[in-house]
């Protein structure tokens, strides 16, 4: 059996890691790597290879950064002549970015069965290009594994044959698990001068977030206040760095003193400095269940979660964009008592290895 599995953009290295290592188990399973080459720089995507020890992709399309139908146009291109010259059986996804939608579309068009690792999970917020994403991609899926019982859920809702759908737990968890001791070792907290526990670290990305001068100008109207109590660390996404400087709000973010920006950042690195935060404050989806795990308090600056177990589990607060709900959200967590924060089901670090026993099972 053939299966060809897809990687585009940064959340997608870490949860193809574990699924490529489990493979080694089922010799029945043949599988490549492809790389659609949606992210490229560096820091956003070799880096990833290297520390998480992925192979090298055996394909890459190269495609680059363009408007979202451009982008999704060219990899669909570039992807179709691949499919017909390897006659994959199947082809994996992972997540909710432009690469999984648009191979998706072109597996399913060639006959080869569409896995899609990460289904069900739903903002209900259709101006998200995510959500676009993963309501079209699960609609074509033919295995939909799912990382918590919400997506199972939404999944019956839609219609889809229950008899595709699996909760597995979480593949982005493996990760974690996985290089959590080595992540350790990482000097950044020495690097930066921080003591565990005493600073926060945010991370911003989304276009709702960063593309609109105003409401990324609201947002740094909480985080002046709360750099006042403890350093603020904010590795930047390239998309937010053109943001700041096409809206001048670079020179106000290099006016306080204790927000201290950094470029995109290893998988090491970011992790090590999540796990010693007081608290994280993103609009990341991924982020929102390493913290979980790292039971570390979460602010999101976002309307809404795809993610609903994050909060239930107490880990997630959604505060949304609003300057003074985000700084009340930020206060209660430096001035509250440590919050009890629960493990999701499954999330055992075992998730890879049962979609591949069900995928190895499934084309015996
Ligand atoms: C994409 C995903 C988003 C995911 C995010 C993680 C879609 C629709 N969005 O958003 O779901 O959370 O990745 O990072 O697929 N750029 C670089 N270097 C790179 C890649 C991008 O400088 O290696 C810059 C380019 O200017 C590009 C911009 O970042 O135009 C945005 O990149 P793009 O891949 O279009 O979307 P992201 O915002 O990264």
């Amino acid at each position: 059996m053939k299966v060809i599995n897809i990687v585009g953009a940064r959340p997608n290295f870490m949860k193809i890691a574990p699924v490529m290592e489990a493979y080694r188990a089922h010799p029945s399973i043949v599988p490549l790597l492809l790389h659609t080459g949606q992210h490229y720089d560096e820091a956003m995507s070799k880096l990833f290879f290297d520390e998480l020890e992925i192979p090298r992709p055996d394909i890459n399309l190269e495609v680059g950064s363009a408007s979202h139908a451009a982008q999704t146009a060219a990899i669909m291109q570039a992807f179709e002549p691949v499919v017909m010259e390897h006659k994959p059986d199947a082809v994996l996804v992972v997540g909710d970015v432009n690469s999984t939608i648009a191979c998706g579309l072109v597996a399913v068009k060639l006959g080869a069965k569409l896995i899609h690792v990460e289904a069900g999970l739903r903002s209900f917020d259709r101006t998200m290009p995510e959500e676009v994403n993963r309501v079209l991609t699960d609609a074509i899926s033919d295995f939909l594994f799912c990382t918590e019982q919400s997506g199972v859920d939404n999944l019956a809702k839609e219609g889809v044959d229950a008899g595709k759908v699996h909760l597995v737990g979480n593949v982005m968890i493996d990760t974690l698990m996985r290089h959590r001791a080595k992540a350790d070792e990482s000097p950044m907290l020495k690097r930066l001068k921080l003591k565990p526990r005493e600073f926060a670290v945010l991370t911003l990305h989304r276009p709702a977030n960063v593309d609109d001068p105003a409401i990324f100008s609201g947002i740094l109207d909480a985080l002046e206040e709360v750099q006042k109590q403890m350093p603020v660390i904010f590795p930047i996404h390239p998309r937010s760095r053109k943001g700041l400087v096409s809206s001048g709000l670079d020179k106000r973010v290099a006016a306080m003193k204790n927000l201290q920006v950094l470029y995109p950042l290893g998988y090491l690195d970011f992790l090590k400095l999540m796990s010693e935060a007081k608290l994280v404050l993103t609009d990341s989806g991924g982020i929102q269940e390493e913290t979980t795990i790292l039971k570390v308090p979460c602010v999101t600056l976002r309307e809404n979660t795809e993610r609903p177990i994050t909060v239930e589990c107490g880990a997630n607060t959604v505060v949304g964009r609003d300057p003074k709900a985000i700084l009340s959200a930020c206060s209660a967590i430096l001035k509250g008592s440590a919050r009890d924060i629960r493990t999701p089901p499954l999330w055992d670090g075992h998730a890879a290895e049962r979609i591949v026993e069900i995928i190895a099972r499934a084309f015996a």
